[in-house]
């Protein structure tokens, strides 16, 4: 029992220890191979701080698990000091009235000048920062393994057409085309980037983050739709329900040639010690090489009631944002850092490309925020578009027209 022990200690000792050790309880969906390497960062790092981390993981890709989890803590009166929340979902939750500001850490860190306008507005809440973010995740990337490729004389596919292309070619050498995870945010994943392909970027814009009608009826969205069940084919029978990082696992394994997936992929190839350039290729969604869907993961703070939660959770945000957590965190996560100006030095390939690719993107005005992951949509919306899109890919009597019109019915969904 801790009790005796504590009594047995001084108020003032007792205020001094508690000051520097508060128990901070962070909610997160991080339990693959990469996101778990990249969790710990954080742990370690607040563990440095002297505070206790107090780990609530809920498995499950894309975070739907992590957020049933949350509205039962934060409706019973007990919501973790943090939690793994992103985009428009930030102002769903601060309409609620939960939420802690941490403004005054971001002043004092001068956040507004660290972080793109793009980023720094998702954060706040009626001007006020309520968020810190990690990072920047692209969506928009096919995974490859060149050694199959190479083995059915098959090319990294630049385009639609030379995706199907390549996929014939690989299947014809009786080698698994795609990696594919058949669970609603990977389905709607797959199809953002097919979307963007197919439609490209001021098509994407009005379809998915205006939500215009005609848009989402008209013929590009239809082509896109049927581009998107031509891949089924080309998936294996036990893709339904698979875990995303299962169906990477394919890919790093030599089971399947390549996965349409958002870089946190990447972490799962590098925690398998792989190379990249070598051992796996991260090439551009085919037909999207100048467009960069973004997902910014962000950590949102509760309302908390003593002064050493509070403690913890400013320390929290500080570490959050500091250039060594950025780095360490990033590298493992297979993201780049949401702070602008870091040392791009230790990161791959693919991270530079990236982050290249982010800059050019952010100036061309290309950059679009993944409505898979949350970025472009309220959460309404984004489930009701994700049951039309699962219920397309998985009733092959469902034509690309009725899809549309269920994607405009979905789309007004408050
Ligand atoms: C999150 C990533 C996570 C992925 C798979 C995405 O929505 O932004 O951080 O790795 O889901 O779980």
């Amino acid at each position: 029992m801790a009790y005796p022990k504590l009594a047995a200690l001084s108020a003032g000792m007792l205020l001094a220890f508690s000051a520097q050790a508060a128990e901070v309880e962070v909610l997160h969906w991080w339990t693959s191979g990469g996101e778990a390497k990249a969790a710990g960062e954080l742990k370690k790092t607040m563990e440095g701080k002297g505070h206790k981390w107090k780990d609530f993981a809920v498995a499950g890709g894309g975070g739907e698990n992590a957020m049933t989890a949350l509205k039962t803590r934060v409706v019973s009166g007990n919501p973790p000091a943090a939690a793994q929340i992103k985009g428009p979902a930030i102002q769903e939750w601060g309409a609620e009235g939960v939420l802690a500001s941490i403004d005054d850490v971001a002043k004092k860190d001068k956040w507004d000048t660290l972080l793109p306008p793009v980023v720094a507005n998702v954060m706040k809440y009626k001007g006020q920062y309520v968020a810190a973010p990690v990072n920047v995740h692209r969506v928009n990337w096919l995974w490859v393994n060149p050694t199959l490729l190479k083995k059915a004389n098959a090319k990294v596919p630049g385009t639609i057409d030379e995706l199907f292309v390549t996929m014939e070619a690989l299947k014809k050498a009786g080698i698994q085309p795609l990696a594919y995870g058949g669970q609603p945010w990977q389905d709607s994943t797959v199809f953002e980037s097919i979307a963007l392909g197919v439609g490209g970027a001021d098509f994407y814009q009005k379809a998915f983050v205006k939500l215009d009608q005609a848009t989402i009826k008209s013929p590009t969205m239809l082509k896109a739709l049927d581009t998107y069940k031509k891949l089924k084919p080309y998936t294996d029978k036990n893709a339904p329900g698979r875990e995303w990082n299962l169906a990477t696992a394919m890919v790093i394994n030599g089971k399947a040639a390549m996965q349409f997936m958002g870089d946190w992929a990447k972490g799962e190839f590098l925690a398998a010690g792989k190379v990249p350039g070598k051992d796996f290729l991260c090439v551009a969604a085919p037909g999207t090489a100048k467009d960069f869907t973004f997902n910014i993961d962000s950590f949102v703070f509760f309302k908390q009631p003593n002064k050493d939660a509070v403690k913890g959770q400013q320390d929290l945000a500080t570490a959050l944002m500091s250039p060594s957590f950025q780095e360490s965190f990033n590298l493992n996560k297979g993201s780049i850092p949401a702070r602008t100006g870091l040392d791009m030095s230790k990161f791959d390939e693919c991270g530079k490309k990236s982050s290249e690719d982010f800059k050019a993107a952010a100036a061309g005005n290309t950059l679009a925020p993944s409505w898979a992951h949350g970025m472009a949509m309220s959460s309404a919306t984004q489930g009701a578009m994700f049951d039309v899109i699962s219920q397309f890919w998985n009733d092959d009597k469902m034509t690309a027209q009725q899809a549309a019109d269920k994607l405009a019915t979905a789309a007004k969904t408050k």
